[in-house]
């Protein structure tokens, strides 16, 4: 049996394990509670939830594409009036600490989510900025648009915020430096990636929205590139990486690139407890490496671009 510390320290948060399961993929997480063992998680993020409810799209809003899995549901969820009445109570019967996931279309709105979620009790807020404003575009795409939600909720609420980011922005140190300075105590790297297919023998998109989400293996690279451009640029700013993570060498290679813990979202879909096997494997890869704390290879696998 492996004795490898795997605590994860997350800028203010202590983590029991550096996992942490993704927005989205965990359901609200109360029923997800009845599938897997939490006990093997340092947290897990509820769905992104906004000021008032949001229908989402029309089905098909989720479609396998290669190994990865495209999603476009926009973010469909019950307002957050709703959510502290039907999801909050039932979180405080689960073996693990609960983030809200905030999401709005101006800074207004991801205020009163963020306060209302605050006021309910939830300890710790992950800043949904990959989800379009009024115009259309992506927050996590604009520096200034970032820096104003941010900001605003910065001086909305005293609980840990982390912001998460997309990795279609141009320049994602750029966002993630705007996100710090504007009070965000560390980042997630990152949301889905823009993707879409087309099915060739209805001639029509998979999706209804066209355009969607694409995350899991193959999102691994470009996520983990955003990682290592942001921990090399902004070394004091704590990261959560996520994007792809199905096995142990994952953990490592995200940790070795700058991430403090990380997330897990699709594997979830193939594989429900597959944070218990992940676990393992990273312990054991760090009795292989002569490692006996995951938290001391933050960082350690930049070779000289450390240096620079
Ligand atoms: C079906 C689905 C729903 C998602 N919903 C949300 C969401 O509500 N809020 C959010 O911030 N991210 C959401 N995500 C993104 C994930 O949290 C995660 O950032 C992304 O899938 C990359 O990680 P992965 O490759 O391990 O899945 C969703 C992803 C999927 C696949």
């Amino acid at each position: 049996m492996s004795r490898a510390d795997v605590t994860a320290r997350l800028g203010p948060i202590a983590l029991r394990s550096p996992l942490v399961a993704a927005s989205g993929t965990v359901g609200s997480v109360i029923e997800f509670a009845g599938v897997t063992d939490f006990s093997h998680y340092g947290a897990a993020v509820a769905k992104s939830v906004s000021d008032v409810p949001w229908q989402g799209r029309e089905a098909p809003r989720v479609a396998p594409a290669g190994v990865g899995m495209l999603n476009g549901i926009g973010i469909q969820n019950p307002g957050v009036e709703s959510w502290v009445e039907t999801v909050v109570p039932g979180l405080r019967d689960i073996d693990v600490p609960v983030w809200g996931s905030v999401v709005g279309r101006s800074a207004e709105g991801f205020v009163t989510v963020a306060q209302s979620m605050e006021a309910a009790g939830v300890g710790v807020l992950e800043i949904n900025l990959s989800c379009p404003n009024l115009d259309g575009h992506l927050f996590a795409l604009d520096p200034a648009a970032s820096t104003e939600v941010i900001t605003a909720i910065r001086e909305a609420v005293t609980v840990p915020i982390g912001a998460k980011l997309s990795p279609n922005a141009v320049d994602i140190v750029e966002v993630a430096a705007a996100c710090r300075d504007a009070g965000a105590d560390w980042v997630v790297l990152t949301n889905t990636v823009w993707g879409a297919a087309i099915d060739i023998e209805s001639r029509s998109p998979v999706l209804s929205g066209v355009v969607g989400g694409y995350s899991g293996i193959p999102l691994k690279p470009i996520a983990l590139r955003c990682v290592i451009e942001v921990h090399r640029a902004i070394p004091d700013l704590p990261i959560l990486g996520v994007g792809g993570v199905v096995s142990g060498g994952d953990v490592i290679e995200y940790t070795l690139a700058g991430a403090s813990a990380v997330g897990i979202g699709t594997v979830h879909f193939a594989e429900p407890r597959a944070a218990r096997r992940i676990l393992r494997e990273t312990r054991r890869l760090l009795d292989r490496m002569g490692e006996s704390r995951l938290s001391d290879l933050v960082g350690q696998g930049l070779g000289s671009w450390r240096a620079r």
